[in-house]
């Protein structure tokens, strides 16, 4: 989905790194606990430091839904994330993105028409119950389509739990939209390429099997995890004898066997800031915060496991100069970039989410 950011004015452009700081704190300080700054810990250093508070997709819904007293959220992350908060928040709560072209291309890889035809096909051929589970990066018809289908949504740090709860209940389930979160997480769950259907949205002939797979996997990913490779495991290992390859589970399970940890975000925050001094990490996943962990714990090497670079431009988009925009019309009595999901779609995602929350 697109969402157009209309250019913000020349000044905020210009302005230097410290007058921005200032301004920015100064409105923090007059909005007090109106206002509530959450940040995804991929956003880069400049906006990361303004944030209330941080964490990663499940840590951030929490503080959604916990955030009441605040007038207003500024979620600096991406779309999906700013409409969950609005989705969590209290109803008279204003949810604001700094800059509306931070999309999430995975999230757009499931669109409702594509999911109602899946989930046709598999309801009318077989006689199982399937669970729709969605990862929280996806639009909010999705998660409005999983909780009226009594499904629900998962994050990286919690799909382990819910997938195995479901399955121990002996329901299938439809994953959607990370393929490769949902065929990393049966697989530690011990199931195995035989228990997996790969559901391709493109193909119109796809033909489901005749004895109902134990997971369907949409065809979704993230262009920043899969720009790590098996190659890369193996380089590492060449260049840092010793070292510990750490991976998010939305990187291919090539790349996940090969490494010796894998997990959520905040998985792996907390075992390379839990690690002894002197330790080696090559790590996985979004380079801001990989960079972020190297300065954090300078008495450990802490490297990127692919040298080149992987941004998400889109967790990028938000700037410095987008936050001070945003919030210097706040402080104008302003609002700009709500982001608003209607009312009965807002309903059916939060049954989704709710869920979750209750299992994580
Ligand atoms: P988590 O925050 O759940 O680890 O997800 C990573 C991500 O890609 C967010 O867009
Ligand atoms: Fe989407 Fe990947 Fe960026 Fe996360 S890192 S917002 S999944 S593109």
């Amino acid at each position: 989905m697109e969402y157009n950011q209309q250019p913000i004015p020349e000044e905020y452009l210009t302005l230097s790194e410290e007058e921005m700081e200032k301004r920015i704190r100064d409105i923090k300080e007059e909005l007090g606990s109106k206002l509530v700054i959450l940040g995804h810990h991929y956003q880069r250093d400049e906006v990361i430091r303004f944030a209330d508070h941080r964490g990663d997709s499940l840590r951030l819904s929490q503080l959604a839904a916990e955030a009441h007293e605040a007038e207003y959220i500024v979620f600096c992350g991406v779309h999906f994330m700013a409409e969950t908060a609005d989705i969590l928040g209290s109803a008279d709560q204003k949810v604001i993105l700094p800059d509306l072209g931070a999309g999430c291309p995975m999230a757009d890889m499931a669109e409702l028409e594509d999911l109602e035809r899946c989930w046709e096909e598999i309801t009318s051929q077989y006689n199982v119950e399937f669970v729709p589970i969605t990862y929280v990066n996806s639009t909010a018809d999705v998660k409005a389509f999983c909780g009226d289908h009594g499904g629900l949504t998962c994050t990286s740090s919690n799909a382990p739990k819910i997938l195995e709860q479901i399955f121990k209940d002996g329901k299938h389930v439809l994953f959607l939209p990370d393929e490769h979160l949902g065929r990393n997480t049966a697989m530690d769950l011990g199931l195995t390429e035989e228990d997996m259907f790969q559901w391709k949205r493109d193909d119109w002939d796809i033909e489901l099997p005749d004895n109902p797979p134990k997971i369907i996997l949409w065809d979704g990913y993230c262009g920043v995890h899969m720009r790590f490779t098996p190659a890369h495991v193996d380089y590492v290992r060449s260049k840092y004898p010793g070292v510990k390859v750490i991976v998010h589970p939305e990187c291919t399970h090539e790349v996940v066997e090969k490494s010796d940890l894998h997990g959520s975000t905040d998985f792996i925050i907390r075992q390379v800031t839990g690690a002894p001094a002197g330790s080696v990490w090559a790590v996985g996943t979004e380079i801001n915060l990989v960079n972020r962990l190297a300065k954090e714990n300078p008495e450990k090497t802490v490297v990127s496991l692919n040298e080149n670079m992987c941004l998400c431009v889109m967790m990028n988009r938000i700037s410095q100069s987008h936050l001070l925009w945003a919030l210097d019309n706040l402080y104008q009595g302003k609002v700009v970039n709500q982001i608003t999901v209607k009312p009965e779609v807002a309903k059916s995602a939060k049954i989704a989410l709710d869920r979750m929350l209750e299992m994580s």
